[in-house]
């Protein structure tokens, strides 16, 4: 028999605990080993029986849920917390995030998204403990972490580009760098515009059906099965496919986190490259897919608030255990002078940029307005090369360690530094 996922539940209301207790009674491979009154009691708990996950209730009264993570992360650094809490704002989410909570659930919240929650959180720790345990079998100038290769089926590359403000480029890169990886590098591409709200990839690209989003596919993650994603993606002329975003923002909160791992998952069996174009506000499905990326391209600009929101994405990525190598920094209009140099970016953040593109007003707007990527309309431009570089270490990265082939470290060695 399987192992069991051993279930600290913590919350100062008994009806609660008991309610957990016996919804989780029904799950054979959950077994909950204590429940506890209190933030303090629980610290005591896990010391002595070692849980896997603990649920952690947010507001309690001697300790609240956050300060009881934040011991628990240095105490018993092997259990996971999934944070339960009727408030679901961003602010919580992010605190309880910066404590070393793992997932985040808003009350109530049904005993499917539970269940998932636990198994997700538990199967995720302990994928990050057999990777860490294999260190030395991780290529030390892999672009990221040795993808899982499934059940021997394609098993593509998920890049996530992402940014922690709104606004420097994360589109305009996610386009351009998909076309590059299908046009010159030959990759089956697909993109997903993962901003569900107020995608702008249709905009982009020109695109702009009603039927076909990642909408459509809702009344199939619901049912389990994800039969007819091939007929919602889209082909493009620019020779990549795409899964657009919903055509109306209210139609987001569709979208459930563990629906968009699964069409990440389908889309990595079927394409070489899944590149999702993300929101720049930490919600519970931006989390899904970064977790499930294999490379996150964070993007930044050379303003001061974009490197503030850097440095705390930085710390949260950290507490989520990422490995640094799964975070690539690029920093957008780079050589535009604002007065900040690319060198005070990097010590105030206290990393070294991976990727730089250049600022190039007259091609990239020209082409956002014309919905044609600039990397097909001004193929010889600086800011088209700088992509292409960059589709050459994300997508390149994988077959150079993978086959050693030569050809292609000597390339990358002359590439952006990586670490
Ligand atoms: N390298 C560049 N040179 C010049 N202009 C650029 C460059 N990259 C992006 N831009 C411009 O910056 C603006 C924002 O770009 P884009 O929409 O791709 O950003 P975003 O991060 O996706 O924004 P949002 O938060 O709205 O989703 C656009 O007008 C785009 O044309
Ligand atoms: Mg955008």
């Amino acid at each position: 028999m399987a192992d069991q996922i051993r279930v600290l539940i913590v919350d100062d209301i008994p009806e609660t605990r008991d309610h957990l207790t016996k919804l989780l009674g029904f799950e054979s491979d959950i077994e909950v080993v204590g429940s506890a009154a209190s933030g303090s009691e629980a610290l005591t708990m896990a010391a002595s029986m070692l849980p896997d996950v603990v649920l952690m209730d947010i507001n309690m009264p001697d300790m609240d849920g956050i300060a009881a993570t934040e011991k628990l992360s240095s105490e018993v650094p092997t259990a996971a917390v999934v944070m339960m809490s009727v408030q679901g704002e961003a602010d919580y989410l992010r605190r309880s995030m910066l404590a070393g909570a793992r997932e985040f659930l808003v009350k109530p919240f049904s005993s499917d998204e539970l269940t998932a929650s636990i198994r997700q959180v538990y199967t995720r720790e302990r994928d990050k403990q057999s990777r860490m345990s294999a260190m030395p079998v991780m290529s030390a100038n892999t672009g990221g972490p040795v993808p899982a290769s499934d059940e021997g089926g394609h098993d593509g590359q998920i890049v996530a580009i992402f940014s922690p403000k709104g606004g420097v480029g994360r589109t305009t890169v996610a386009v351009n760098l998909a076309v590059a990886a299908a046009t010159e590098l030959g990759k089956s591409v697909v993109l997903m515009d993962g901003s569900f709200q107020f995608g702008d990839v249709g905009v982009l690209l020109n695109l702009n059906p009603k039927n076909k989003s990642i909408a459509d596919l809702v009344p199939e993650l619901e049912a389990g099965e994800l039969e007819s994603i091939d007929t919602f993606v889209i082909n493009h002329s620019a020779g990549i496919r795409v899964l657009l975003a919903p055509p109306s923002p209210e139609m987001a909160e569709l979208i459930t986190p563990s629906g968009v791992k699964k069409v990440l998952e389908a889309l990595r069996r079927t394409h070489d490259l899944v590149v999702v174009d993300c929101t720049s506000w930490f919600n519970e499905t931006t989390l899904a897919i970064l977790d499930a990326a294999d490379v996150v391209l964070t993007m930044l600009s050379l303003e001061i608030t974009s490197i503030k929101n850097m440095r705390l994405f930085l710390e949260v990525a950290d507490q989520l255990g990422y490995e640094p190598n799964k975070i690539k920094l690029v920093l957008n209009r780079a050589d535009s002078s604002l007065g900040i140099r690319v060198a005070d970016v990097e010590s105030s953040i206290g990393r070294k940029v991976d990727h730089t593109i250049v600022s190039d007003g007259r091609s990239v707007v020209y082409a956002l307005n014309r919905g044609v990527p600039f990397f097909l309309s001004n193929r010889e431009a600086q800011v088209s090369q700088d992509i292409l570089r960059l589709a050459q270490a994300v997508a390149g990265e994988r077959v150079a360690s993978a086959r050693e082939d030569t050809r292609k470290t000597v390339q990358k060695k002359s590439l952006f530094s990586f670490r």
